[in-house]
């Protein structure tokens, strides 16, 4: 019997070491270690197959942007999210979504929350606190992957962001699933904006 792989591959944009140790740590919250043949080091993870479930990683993983299994290339979600509907967030201001609507000092790179949500095993159905919640960039990212969450902040601004944030993901796609997107929202969300 062939020993199929997967191979995962890093978004080229990570160039960080802390981007590379999320990306590894993600991978392991998924997958034993025993089954990661080969490291990051060259933007390639092989993994051992077996019963690994190629939609989990589609759909969950952050740092990556695409994976080779029998002989098909898929793409992530995060693929379409970051380069289809807004720049990489990784080292830009920019961001996917409603994540570029306000330049917050010191708020997260998306990326790093979802990969922080993929290690800390929470899943759909399950819901995620942020005491410190700025402009919201834990709620966006938990609500694109199907999570509840609530935020919390002393500042009544961010209070504010976080709901304009948040609320024009619930109003426009009321449900529906929010990924992944193969076209560009960004016009109708900054559209919205305005309306709204
Ligand atoms: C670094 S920002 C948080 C970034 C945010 N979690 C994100 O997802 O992008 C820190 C936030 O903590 C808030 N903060 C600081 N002390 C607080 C407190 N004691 N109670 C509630 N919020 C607080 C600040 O107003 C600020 O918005």
């Amino acid at each position: 019997m062939v020993n199929k792989k997967i191979r995962f591959h890093i978004f080229d944009d990570c160039v960080y070491a802390y981007e590379y140790t999320l990306a590894h740590y993600e991978l392991l919250s998924f997958i034993d270690k025993k089954d990661i043949s080969s490291g990051l080091f060259d933007g390639y993870t092989d993994v051992n197959s077996n019963n690994k479930d190629i939609q989990l990683f589609i759909k969950k993983l952050a740092y990556f942007d695409s994976l080779k299994f029998n002989g098909s290339l898929h793409h992530t979600h995060q693929y379409f999210l970051s380069k289809v509907n807004g720049a990489i967030a990784t080292n830009s201001g920019k961001g996917y979504m409603t994540h570029w609507i306000y330049p917050y000092k010191g708020k997260f790179h998306p990326q790093m929350i979802r990969a922080l949500i993929n290690i800390m095993g929470i899943k759909e159905g399950q819901k995620l606190l942020d005491p410190m919640t700025g402009s919201g960039t834990v709620n966006v990212e938990a609500s694109l992957m199907g999570i509840d969450s609530v935020g919390v902040d002393c500042l009544p601004i961010a209070v504010l962001i976080t709901k304009v944030k948040t609320g024009l993901l619930k109003k426009i796609f009321q449900g529906n699933s929010l990924i992944p997107f193969r076209t560009s929202l960004q016009p109708i969300l900054r559209i919205a904006l305005i309306i709204l």
